[in-house]
């Protein structure tokens, strides 16, 4: 049976988001894509897909602009069966250590990449809550937003907006406890070469990692009772 899905951050041809829109138009899905602005590669998928695939302009940093894709889009689907949180932000700081790092710019990666999330689940709920099997929400994260595993003295903005984004997802998970009809887990996705960069060591490219997941999520949708922060190999990773 075909699903909606609604995965954000999906307006760069080389990145996961991208990819996962396409693997699920290639399983039959119905795709809603969320970008910030209009994408030329997305354009061709929906030429070639046509209704299967939603394209929605949509900022997560606005409250306000999230509202009003979640309005718009209720005019169109009647609900929603999984949401993939995917979209990020990092600043230009993002790889420099404590004493170098401009610590202003850490608010605003964790407002997109957690509270971001956070508003997408809030004003695409009602749609959720309509789906016919247990509605799933996905919150990519990261190895690097685990608090226990940390080793990096850099990545200070990416780390804490994942671990928030974690703590964000715990917090989901109590909200909806005893609410078989939606579920919620924080995944790392893998080392992925989602600069596309054939040089990049990293042993997965967007579109083999895409595939990964979409078979790990379809696994994990009535999974009530699991540890909250996966691998895409399956794995509890330590929070
Ligand atoms: N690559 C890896 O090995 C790896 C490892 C662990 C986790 N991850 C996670 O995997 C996911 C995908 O990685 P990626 O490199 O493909 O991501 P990315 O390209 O850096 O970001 C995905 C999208 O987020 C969008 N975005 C940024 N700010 C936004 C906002 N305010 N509102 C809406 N969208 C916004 C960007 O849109 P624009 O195109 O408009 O800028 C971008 O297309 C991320 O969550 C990342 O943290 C990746």
């Amino acid at each position: 049976m075909s699903q909606n899905v609604m995965i954000t951050g999906a307006g760069k041809a080389v990145g996961l988001g991208f990819n996962m829109v396409l693997r699920y138009l290639e399983a039959g899905d119905n795709v809603v894509a969320t970008v910030r602005k209009p994408c030329a590669e997305l354009e061709e998928l929906k030429t070639k897909y046509g209704n299967k695939l939603t394209i929605l302009i949509m900022d997560i940093g606005s409250t306000e602009s999230v509202q009003a894709a979640a309005e718009e889009l209720s005019k169109k689907l009647s609900n929603l069966d999984l949401l993939i949180n995917n979209a990020v932000s990092v600043s230009p700081d993002c790889d420099k250590g404590f004493f170098d790092a401009n610590l202003d710019y850490i608010a605003q990666t964790v407002d997109i990449t957690a509270v971001g999330a956070m508003r997408v689940i809030k004003a695409f709920y009602p749609l959720l809550k309509k789906s016919e099997m247990t509605a799933l929400i996905m919150n990519i994260s990261s190895e690097a937003g685990s608090i226990s595993k940390c080793y990096r003295t850099n990545l200070i903005d990416y780390g804490m907006a994942k671990a928030a984004l974690n703590m964000a997802t715990m917090n989901l998970v109590n909200t909806f406890k005893g609410d078989k009809s939606i579920n919620i887990f924080c995944v790392h996705p893998g080392w992925i070469r989602t600069d596309g960069k054939p040089d990049n060591p990293a042993p997965l490219s967007s579109y083999e990692a895409a595939e990964i997941l979409r078979l790990l999520f379809e696994k994990k949708r009535n999974d009530f009772d699991g540890h909250r922060f996966i691998t895409n190999l399956d794995e509890d990773y330590p929070f």
